[in-house]
């Protein structure tokens, strides 16, 4: 085991700040940890194209052994992605897609299911007869095309329901649209927010109208942790959100895998669901299991890393010694 050959991982990552990527990022950092041959370094795009181009042009340049992307566009990524194709580096995309099919694996939920999982809460809460405000991501990014896609499929079967949609801007609640819409429709019942940052802030501005009982809000993520959609759920600040886990963790499995000549499954699928008042404790004391585990595990590492450091100074000066 101790000699296994180091296997190096570049993780370019699009967006640096919001929750749902700095738990990505932690999870990808654990479950490398677990395998000590793995040497991992994350890069944040910080939402710039150009930047995340670059970043993985580095990786090529160092012949890292995989390269993992979590994409910010699907399409103006694509040749840096063939490129390290060419250049015989595995490629793992994780979440968000690329318009091509040269990559070695893709990790993620599906966001149509996603969709149809958000429009068939609204179809059941409101026996088919709602006003919803629909605040969608980019239709650059594959959750932003297709999280509305799903939505609208399930919705075009019932025309009691009518929808206003607006883009989310930087994945913010854009204000004034929003409130715009909201003073032109007084009858909206529902709003179904791209994600579960931008379902609290629509939160904040109907509370502040005082709309905040008679809208039901559903979200998308439903991280885990005091400023995760499951919280907002558990504090009825929203009614429901769907599940969509990072995959950070399976990423780096795959990564081990192909690195070990396996042969991997090019679409793996996670699972999503929807949350609301009825299973949220549930997965939140589950979810918070796993919190214990992996800060157990990470205090492990540190234990282990210290130990190694005074064996090391020990045994240095041992050789010191034995050399006099
Ligand atoms: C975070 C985020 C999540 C969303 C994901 C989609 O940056 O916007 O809220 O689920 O990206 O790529």
């Amino acid at each position: 085991e101790e000699d296994k050959e180091e296997l190096s991982i570049g993780f370019s990552q699009c967006i640096n700040q919001d929750v749902w990527r700095i738990s990505m990022n932690h999870e990808m950092t654990v479950e490398a940890s677990l395998h000590p041959e793995v040497n991992l370094k994350i890069y944040n795009a910080n939402r710039k194209v150009k930047k995340q181009i670059q970043d993985i042009e580095r990786m090529i340049q160092n012949n890292v052994d995989v390269i993992i992307v979590s994409p910010f566009e699907s399409d103006s990524i694509v040749p840096v992605i063939e490129k390290a194709g060419v250049n015989g580096i595995p490629v793992i995309i994780v979440d968000r897609k690329v318009n091509t099919s040269n990559y070695t694996a893709y990790v993620g939920a599906d966001n149509v299911e996603v969709g149809r999982i958000a429009a068939k809460h609204i179809v059941s809460l409101s026996k088919g007869n709602a006003n919803v405000i629909e605040i969608k991501g980019s239709s650059f990014t594959s959750p932003g095309f297709e999280r509305n896609l799903g939505f609208k499929q399930v919705l075009s079967k019932y025309p009691g329901i009518k929808v206003v949609t607006m883009e989310a801007r930087k994945d913010e609640l854009d204000l004034e649209p929003f409130v715009e819409i909201l003073n032109r429709f007084p009858e909206i019942n529902y709003i179904y927010a791209y994600n579960d940052v931008i379902a609290y802030q629509a939160w904040m501005v109907l509370k502040k109208r005082g709309l905040e009982k008679k809208i039901k809000i559903i979200g998308v993520d439903g991280l885990n942790g005091p400023t995760g959609g499951l919280q907002l759920v558990k504090d009825r600040i929203i009614d429901g959100t769907v599940l969509y886990p990072t995959g950070a963790a399976e990423a780096v499995k795959l990564a081990l895998k192909i690195a070990n000549k396996e042969i991997v499954p090019k679409n793996n699928k996670l699972n999503t669901i929807l949350i609301d008042s009825l299973n949220a404790d549930i997965l939140s004391n589950q979810f918070d299991k796993i919190t214990i585990q992996q800060s157990d595990i990470e205090q492990q590492q540190s234990v282990i890393k210290n130990q190694l450091k005074k064996y090391s100074t020990q045994s240095n000066l041992i050789k010191l010694l034995i050399s006099l």
